[in-house]
């Protein structure tokens, strides 16, 4: 496989319980391929299926059809429409994701969030803070900020918080829903660098942006996903 990511006839449905088994087109028949190091942009209107593909993909949703090849350096090329949960541990460890919503842990400080994954990845807790710190500082968090807790920070603050996490760990695959959405001119032009600089690394990145003039500036290929009549049927 030449690709890293190949998705096919990709299909969501949803089955609401409550609503007595009331079915709801999450995507469907989705298929691209991203090539290694390319970055993909998706757009398309509200409710098209944007973020359910990044969650199949991060697979906090289990598809119902279809499938996502990947090819992953520890698991081989593997099929995460259908890998196995341990599987899915795994390869989430060569990949990053960064929500639309943003979830913010309560009482940990910023500069601890941002570092958590390195930590994880075996760093020392100081050399992890301090780069942490350095991604901060170059997403214009002010060093006051470090030991708050993000919960009581600005939408824009969160985002470039969330953003850092992601980054940090100079993931192989990237997952962006709605990066910028809410960034200033400023903030969004260090993200759309920063993104940049991570993918002239190495790093395959695949992003769902409504802003097309920022996703014109680091995306090599964009996919405009259409909403037909029969889909919400
Ligand atoms: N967990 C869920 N349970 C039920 N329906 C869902 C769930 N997640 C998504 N959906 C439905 O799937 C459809 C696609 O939602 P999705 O969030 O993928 O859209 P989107 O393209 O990301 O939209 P937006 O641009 O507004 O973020 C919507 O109709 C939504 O109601
Ligand atoms: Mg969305």
């Amino acid at each position: 496989m030449e690709e890293i990511i190949k998705v096919e006839n990709l299909c969501k449905i949803f089955t609401l319980h409550v609503l007595r088994g009331k079915m709801i087109t999450g995507c469907k028949n989705i298929s691209f391929s991203l090539p290694r190091g390319a970055f993909l942009g998706l757009l398309g209107p509200s409710g098209v299926g944007k973020s359910t593909i990044l969650k199949c993909i991060y697979r906090t949703y289990l598809p119902t059809s279809g499938f996502i090849r990947y090819l992953s350096p520890s698991c081989g090329e593997i099929d995460l429409a259908r890998a196995s949960d341990y599987q899915v541990l795994q390869v989430r460890q060569e990949m990053s994701y960064v929500a639309q919503f943003l979830r913010i842990i309560p009482r940990v400080p910023a500069i601890d969030i941002v570092a958590e994954r390195l930590w994880q990845q075996g760093w020392a807790v100081e050399e992890g803070r301090q780069q942490a710190g350095e991604y901060l500082t170059r997403l214009g968090i002010t060093r006051k900020l470090w030991d708050a807790y993000p919960v009581t920070f600005s939408g824009g603050e969160q985002q470039r918080i969330n953003l850092a996490r992601a980054l940090i760990t100079r993931p192989r695959l990237l997952l962006l829903d709605e990066p910028t959405a809410s960034l200033d001119a400023e903030n969004k032009r260090v993200v759309l660098n920063l993104l940049a600089e991570l993918k002239s690394a190495g790093t395959s990145i695949i992003g769902i942006f409504h802003d097309l003039e920022a996703a014109n500036q680091v995306v090599d290929n964009i996919l405009v996903l259409e909403s037909s009549l029969d889909w919400k049927k």
